[in-house]
């Protein structure tokens, strides 16, 4: 593998994971432990439970991931972790562990953002060069971006309300089908009819490329109780149909939403052809990830995605965002940065 390489760390949320990649595009060591059992019986991530787990779990994995490279941590060239933003106390376990690895070895401990990494990671896998107009999708995000370098991100688009992936796990959780309610929904609606029930398309039709996604929730909210009064149950047939209705809602959304974007990006990128890319953990749907790439084709985009498992967080995203800062700047050095709960 050609250097440099770089050791990620992600605890921002509910995964306890970490990478080292090369700047050959090799993914050299990756390990992601969900805490998704710990958290499912709440319906929803717990902060201190996350936070915990981070710190129980951390260290053991770091261990068994230089195992499996055959490497030692100063055989890296910088240390990377989530920063921000996510939950402040896993942050803390991220950011303390890797500057902890960083003081020990003198190598450089590199702040990254949580978005950029999601962001930057399809030029891990794929040959995609700035700029490109991305679609981020994730739990806490749903934003519209023109990536025209490795740190610059312009905003075309954001929703005013819940993010997409929030929506499919409010939707489940309204459904009884669990946390986390993505993979969730989605098997349920490849079960069912999505022309059974019409949901609302908030924002659709509308100039510009903001989403909103709480008016769907409630409609889903409504429908379900409907369907409940007239049956006396929720059927699983009923339950199939309205998560049908409510994929395809949501993609009618975010179809229309980059068309606007695809527009808007033609205009001022000054540049007919470029690649449209979707990343985030909601970007794993394969039916939205079809709709997306037929957009793509239609309109005479490339279209790249990351493989589903570099979709959800993981550590080789903030691995190779690291290694991409680092590579612009090899003196870089972010052991002032601090945690941040938020940071757009
Ligand atoms: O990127 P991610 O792992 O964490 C955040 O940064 O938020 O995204 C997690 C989100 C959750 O809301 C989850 O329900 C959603 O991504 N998700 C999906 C699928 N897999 C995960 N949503 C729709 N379809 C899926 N297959
Ligand atoms: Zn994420």
């Amino acid at each position: 593998p050609q250097r440099p390489y770089v050791l990620g760390i992600e605890t921002s949320c509910d995964e306890t994971a970490a990478a080292i990649v090369s700047a050959d595009k090799r993914v050299l060591a990756h390990r992601v432990l969900s805490q998704i059992d710990d958290h499912a019986e709440f319906g929803g991530v717990v902060p201190e439970i996350a936070a915990r787990q981070h710190i129980s779990h951390l260290d053991k994995l770091l261990e068994s991931l230089m195992k499996d490279a055959g490497l030692g941590f100063d055989d890296m060239d910088a240390v990377a972790a989530t920063t921000g933003p996510g939950l402040v106390g896993g942050l803390m376990v991220g950011v303390m562990t890797a500057k902890a690895i960083s003081a020990a070895t003198g190598k450089p401990f590199i702040a990254v953002n949580h978005l950029a990494g999601h962001a930057l990671t399809v030029r891990l896998v794929d040959d995609i060069s700035f700029p490109y107009l991305l679609l981020l999708v994730s739990g806490g995000h749903c934003q519209i971006l023109s990536v025209t370098g490795v740190g610059a991100f312009t905003r075309l688009g954001t929703t005013i309300d819940d993010a997409a992936g929030e929506a499919f796990d409010k939707t489940a959780k309204l459904l009884g089908l669990g946390y986390p309610g993505g993979p969730a929904v989605e098997a349920a609606a490849r079960e069912g009819d999505p022309k059974r029930f019409r949901l609302p398309k908030p924002m659709v039709g509308k100039p510009g490329c903001n989403f909103s996604f709480s008016g769907l929730k409630t409609a889903v909210r409504r429908l379900a109780e409907e369907c409940a009064e007239g049956e006396g149950i929720l059927t699983i047939r009923d339950r199939n149909d309205i998560c049908a209705a409510f994929q395809q809602a949501l993609g009618d959304c975010l179809i229309d939403r980059l068309k606007n974007a695809i527009q808007l990006f033609r205009e001022t990128a000054g540049n007919g052809n470029f690649p449209l890319v979707v990343a985030g953990g909601v970007a794993a749907n394969a039916h939205l990830r079809g709709r997306i790439e037929a957009l793509a084709d239609k309109e005479g985009l490339r279209f790249s995605a990351p493989p589903l498992a570099l979709c959800t967080d993981n550590g080789a995203m903030i691995a190779w965002a690291g290694l991409e800062r680092f590579r612009e700047d090899p003196a870089i050095n972010d052991a002032d940065e601090a945690p941040r709960p938020r940071w757009p």
